[in-house]
């Protein structure tokens, strides 16, 4: 459930029309519900207590700070991948221990940045990257709090290009080779074992991969606590899938993730770590874009938007699906027809969707793409010199933009030239 429901006849993010926000700000914007990323949070509170357990947000899928700082003043952690990440977690006001960094290639520089700022665990996922990391923080006179994120091998039957937990992927280590890392992690003396870690991908849209995975990490974990090791914390990753399309059959709630978790590893006596992204920002935001024109090509008709693939790329780049709804809501059985829904930008690739059944249209009318809250904006470029889309958070009936669109000056200006120029 969201907060983007249809109100005398308009589209409202919570109490607001999303008319009005596009008078203020122009289009094409991004409109978070402060209530929808609020309520998806609780959800998975919700569906893991009373196991000890932390949620960190996975910053990836929306990390603008009003967004991390909403969620961080209800408790969340945060899933970070960077060194930005990093401070932009701490600038929105989240305390180091409950920041994990995740990535499989994480400098020195954030390392040092990490141990030195506070960080509540490392997700290491090879052991080059496990001797830096003692390197640098027996350097400072620390030990890094360590999970190692195994690779369960298993499928997650999701786009190939957010599938993670394949042997052939390049993320974590053989689950098979697990034990002989911990050994290494053991004798080195930057580091302090606090748990195991696994993601196996995103936009799962069944939890039996969840549950091949989780049942290994089990059986890996009661192998590691023979072995010696102190495993408290088990990370489980994030990657629970979302709705896109409202006329299919809905994935497996939070809930329903919540039990098969406590099932296969609530006897452990650790506390739970989840790093959902999507399922907390994807459907609490949309993408408002108006039409520029409606173009009548050979054998079909183009809704030619002011929104574009640099925009929102999830269309171009995985051929992902996005409901578009008109911003005034059409009459009861209004006709509808095919369109071609396209970007400006030179390429063939900037297609929203083919031949997509829509209320018939005109030029200025506004849509909405929806479940555009998550890896919507963060993924957004300046291709073709289009300025980012400014984003605007909503809560009740009030609305403020949280990243402004930067004027044209703010982007040339940026450029600068080399002296014989
Ligand atoms: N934890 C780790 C280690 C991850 O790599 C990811 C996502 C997450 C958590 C969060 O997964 P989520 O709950 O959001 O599914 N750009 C792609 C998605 C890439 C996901 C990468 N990793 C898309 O637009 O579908």
């Amino acid at each position: 459930m969201d907060h983007f429901l249809y109100r005398n006849g308009v589209l409202h993010a919570e109490d607001v029309a999303l008319t009005k926000i596009a008078a203020a700000v122009g289009t094409p914007f991004y409109c978070y519900s402060t209530a929808t990323l609020e309520r998806h949070f609780r959800l998975f509170q919700e569906a893991l207590a009373p196991l000890p357990h932390l949620v960190c947000f996975a910053m990836k899928s929306n990390s603008n700070q009003a967004v991390i700082r909403t969620l961080g003043q209800l408790g969340a952690g945060m899933d970070v991948v960077s060194g930005g990440e990093y401070l932009r977690a701490r600038a929105a006001g989240v305390p180091g221990d409950r920041i994990v960094f995740s990535g499989v290639g994480k400098t020195r520089a954030e390392m040092r940045q990490a141990l030195t700022g506070g960080i509540r665990q490392f997700n290491v996922e090879s052991e080059p990257e496990l001797l830096a990391l003692s390197e640098i923080a027996h350097g400072l006179g620390l030990r890094a709090p360590v999970a190692v994120r195994v690779n369960p091998d298993v499928d997650a039957r999701t786009h190939e290009k957010i599938a993670t937990g394949k042997s052939e992927n390049k993320f974590g280590i053989p689950i098979a080779r697990a034990r002989e890392v911990y050994a290494l992690a053991a004798r080195l003396p930057g580091i302090e074992v606090v748990g195991v870690d696994v993601h196996i991908g995103s936009q799962l849209t069944d939890l039996e991969p969840f549950r091949q995975a989780y049942e290994k990490v089990a059986e890996l974990t009661l192998a590691l606590r023979a072995d010696g090791h102190v495993i408290r914390r088990l990370d489980l990753g994030g990657g629970l899938g979302i709705p896109y399309e409202r006329s299919n059959s809905a994935p497996p709630l939070p809930t329903e993730y919540g039990q098969l978790i406590k099932e296969t590893l609530g006897h452990l006596d650790c506390e739970i770590e989840i790093e959902p992204g999507r399922l907390i920002s994807g459907n609490a935001g949309v993408l408002v874009s108006q039409v520029i024109y409606v173009k009548h090509g050979e054998g079909r008709d183009f809704l030619i938007l002011d929104a574009a693939m640099n925009d929102l790329m999830r269309p171009s780049l995985y051929g992902a699906h996005h409901d578009i709804v008109p911003v005034h809501e059409p009459a009861p059985g209004a006709a509808q027809q095919p369109y071609d829904v396209v970007g400006p930008v030179c390429e063939t690739g900037d297609t929203f969707a083919k031949q997509r059944n829509l209320p018939r249209l005109a030029a200025e009318d506004l849509v909405a793409f929806r479940s555009a809250g998550a890896y919507g904006a963060v993924m957004a470029s300046e291709y073709n010199t289009r300025p980012l889309v400014p984003e605007v958070l909503v809560k009740g009936d009030q609305f403020a933009v949280i990243r402004p669109r930067p004027t044209f000056d703010e982007i040339i200006n940026r450029d600068t030239m080399p002296h014989w120029l």
